[in-house]
């Protein structure tokens, strides 16, 4: 028995973002249906619409989500029907090297609900990050349920199934920054914000927050950077390495996916320090460092997929902290809104003035 129920689909390249109805099939094995209570609105939702990750239209936008689950199809074990859940964008295997080797992280075979949700004339939808989850229900793998503590606010939850996971991971999981580190993160957006909050975390001393929007910076202060650089009035990698007694930072985030910035970030990095990349790049986009460079400042050139994040591990730690106050995920609620409002909330994306709209249902 299918159930049909509202969700925010586009069916073309550019076409506006719409509330239409969605058919959802029963779970099948392995599988989950997941009432859904709040869901982010992503730089990467905007990407499916413009047709910037694929063709497969039509997609079901959404995906940094948390909601309950209603229904379970046979043999799942990993949640039950009534558990409070944060949803990931892939299930791991458990089986391949990867998963063997403690990390899942790289799992060769991950994987999303088999079945497909679809419009009510039968076209098959493609669920945005294999979640879909602007809708009042969705459909996934029941391994991209993690069930966390019910006492916190949806809107909070959801925010670590995407790209607050995904800054705050970049610093903690791929970064290490650790006690009295120095650190500097560039680009100061949802994601960069969330590598300062992760910072503030771990310990870092000094957190050098740099962004073209002034605006930007001073959000970036209340999350915990205690210095603040605008690149387009001083140079980055100079104004970084006065603030850290000349030597660079011990982690740099590279938070914006660019190569004019990733370039900032190597030369901004103390000698034998840690680059991070975790802003997307694109396909076209390429870097050239002098081979020498490379060598004679020693040190780790990384990237962070996802925050490098375990969600069974970091979903639960990250907000047992906010609970506890020590990890304000609330600051990153720039708004909340309807079903309805994904096209505004895309516009206001746009002018930079949000950290995260978040769609509550
Ligand atoms: N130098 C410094 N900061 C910059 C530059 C630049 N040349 N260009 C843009 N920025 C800043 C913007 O002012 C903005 O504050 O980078 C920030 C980007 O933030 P958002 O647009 O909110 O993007 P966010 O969601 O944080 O994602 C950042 O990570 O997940 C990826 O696809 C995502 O590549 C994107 C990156
Ligand atoms: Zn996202
Ligand atoms: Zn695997």
């Amino acid at each position: 028995m299918s159930q049909q129920v509202r969700g925010v689909v586009v069916t073309a390249e550019d076409a506006p973002a719409e509330v239409t109805t969605i058919v959802i099939p029963d779970p099948g094995p392995g599988e989950a249906v997941v009432k859904i209570q709040a869901c982010g609105v992503c730089h990467t939702d905007l990407h499916y619409k413009q047709g910037g990750i694929g063709d497969e239209f039509p997609y079901l936008l959404g995906h940094e989500a948390a909601g309950i689950v209603e229904s379970v199809g046979e043999g799942v074990s990993e949640v039950g029907v009534g558990d409070f859940v944060v949803l990931n964008w892939r299930a791991v295997c458990g089986q391949c090297r990867a998963c063997r080797r403690g990390r899942p992280q790289y799992c060769f075979d991950t994987h999303n609900a088999r079945q497909k949700m679809t419009l009510e004339d039968g076209t098959e939808l493609s669920p945005a990050l294999g979640i879909g989850a602007f809708a009042e229900k969705t459909l996934v793998a029941a391994g991209q349920c993690t069930k966390v503590d019910p006492g916190v606010s949806p809107a909070v939850a959801g925010l670590l199934g995407c790209g607050v996971m995904a800054g705050i991971g970049a610093a903690i999981n791929t970064g290490q920054v650790g006690r009295g580190d120095s650190v500097a993160v560039i680009g100061c957006g949802g994601v960069g914000g969330a590598a300062i909050t992760g910072s503030r975390l771990a310990g870092a001393a000094r957190i050098i927050a740099v962004d073209i929007d002034d605006n930007k910076l001073q959000t970036a202060r209340a999350l915990g950077a205690t210095h603040t650089v605008n690149s387009r009035k001083q140079d980055a990698v100079e104004a970084i390495r006065e603030l850290t007694g000349g030597n660079g930072a011990d982690v740099v985030v590279e938070a914006v996916g660019r190569p004019e910035t990733y370039e900032q970030a190597f030369y901004a990095r103390d000698l034998a320090g840690t680059v991070v990349l975790v802003g997307v790049p694109t396909p076209d986009m390429r870097v050239e460092l002098p081979l020498l460079d490379v060598f004679g400042r020693g040190g780790a050139l990384k990237s962070s997929w996802y925050g490098d994040c375990l969600p069974s591990r970091d979903f639960p730690m990250l907000i047992d902290l906010h609970q506890q106050g020590r990890l304000d995920l609330g600051a990153f609620v720039t708004e909340t809104v309807g079903l309805g409002d994904v096209e505004k909330a895309f516009a206001r994306m746009h002018d930079g003035d949000v950290l995260r709209s978040v769609v509550v249902l």
